[in-house]
């Protein structure tokens, strides 16, 4: 069978059955299940409904579980989509531009056209693999969104943009032997999609949050978003504010823009110091925060700002700092003894050592728990110590 026509069998009443007794199912249990399943349904079948509850487990984390037991997905499709919440965010973005149609141009399994049409922005959704384009079509079947989703089996070079009001392309940044990095070998390649963008009335490109910041055209706005603290993905925008920078925080959606500031100065390290979220690093807005926090950086090189001053950004994590001690293990054990430390987090920025060999070393043992911070502090490799603190919630 082809895999379109073991797709299209998922979708009929006896593949449904299927995949509603594999819901929820455990691995472990998965040859059991497999063989008691094989005895009322096709080999084939079986295989197929696993193969696809396999997918469905993993999309959990970027769907939820609610839509993701009720879409389709490919391997590629579950590695490259979007995840809701960031989708989300690009189509309320959309929707604020006054966009009312969007022609998505590597659609996949429809990450982005599903979100845009839960937005209530109509989509063109194109994708040049028809067994990723019936999936995404059974996936705007799924979650009742067929009226405001197109999907055409296409080449993205052969399609006419010019009846919708924006564009929105996610190249391909997979080829067969893994992540690509160099953009022009994307596909399409990121000049084309660049090209396209700047024939529309308004883009989105997404691309790797790694782009050198030198390569972001003049008239692009660049985005960076992270989700939970994790760098997702960075996106260029055309039709809003060329050359501005912006930070992007989910969930909460706190955004920070570039003003254009200097480096901040390096100063001594202070009561506080001041992670800045993976997303405010990429877009180079520490000075930023810095200005925000009236702070400075603790080595010129290193992405920590430290301040004497608590001030809760939701741009960076707050640490009250007890002690600053040259790199040593052995005198690190010392003091964590002597303060009955057990719980020890480790982060590090501009040092080599591994938390895990940190923790191994040192030993932690007691009722408290502490946080160092490895890095660099002037040059030299410094060990910093202290506590999280949070906002009071309100
Ligand atoms: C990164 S994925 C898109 C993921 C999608 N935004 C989502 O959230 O589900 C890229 C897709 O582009 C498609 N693609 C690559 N080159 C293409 C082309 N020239 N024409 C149409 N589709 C293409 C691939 O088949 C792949 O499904």
């Amino acid at each position: 069978m082809t895999d379109l026509a073991s797709f299209a069998a998922l979708l009929s009443p006896e593949g449904q059955t299927l995949l509603a007794a594999l819901r929820d199912h455990d691995p472990a249990q998965e040859l059991a299940i497999a063989s008691r399943l094989r005895r009322d349904h096709p080999a084939e079948l079986v295989s197929a409904a696993l193969g696809q509850a396999r997918l469905r487990q993993r999309a959990v984390a970027k769907f939820g579980a609610e839509d993701a037991y009720r879409m389709y997905f490919t391997p590629n499709g579950v590695e490259q989509s979007t995840r809701a919440s960031v989708g989300a965010h690009r189509a309320a973005r959309f929707k604020a531009l006054g966009v009312g149609s969007v022609a998505d141009l590597c659609s996949g399994v429809g990450g982005d056209a599903l979100a845009l049409a839960r937005a209530g922005i109509s989509v063109l959704a194109v994708d040049r693999d028809p067994l990723t384009a019936e999936v995404a079509r059974a996936n705007a079947a799924a979650l009742g969104l067929s009226d405001l989703v197109e999907v055409r089996c296409a080449d993205v070079t052969e399609i006419d943009t010019s009846p919708y009001d924006a564009v929105f392309v996610d190249p391909a940044r997979r080829g067969g032997r893994g992540r690509i990095f160099d953009p022009e070998a994307y596909s399409p390649p990121l000049s084309w999609a660049v090209e396209t963008a700047r024939g529309a009335p308004r883009a989105a490109l997404k691309i790797a949050p790694g782009i050198p910041h030198e390569t972001v055209p003049e008239e692009a706005e660049a985005e960076w978003i992270s989700d939970g603290g994790d760098v997702k993905e960075a996106v260029l925008w055309f039709g809003t504010e060329p050359g501005a920078r912006r930070a992007t925080l989910l969930p909460s959606g706190a955004a920070l823009t570039g003003r254009g500031l200097p480096d901040p100065a390096v100063r001594p390290v202070g009561r506080y110091l001041y992670e800045p979220d993976g997303a405010v690093i990429r877009a180079h807005l520490v000075a930023e925060v810095a200005e925000e926090l009236d702070g400075g950086l603790v080595d010129a090189t290193i992405a920590y700002v430290t301040s004497d001053v608590l001030t809760h950004v939701p741009y960076a994590s707050a640490y009250e700092i007890t002690d600053e001690l040259p790199f040593n293990l052995k005198k690190l054990k010392a003091l964590l003894r002597e303060r009955e430390v057990g719980v020890l987090t480790v982060k590090k920025r501009g040092s080599a050592v591994e938390p895990e060999e940190i923790r191994r070393k040192v030993k932690p043992k007691g009722p408290h728990s502490a946080t160092v911070l490895l890095t660099r502090v002037a040059g030299a490799p410094t060990m910093l110590i202290g506590r999280p603190v949070r906002p009071e919630p309100s």
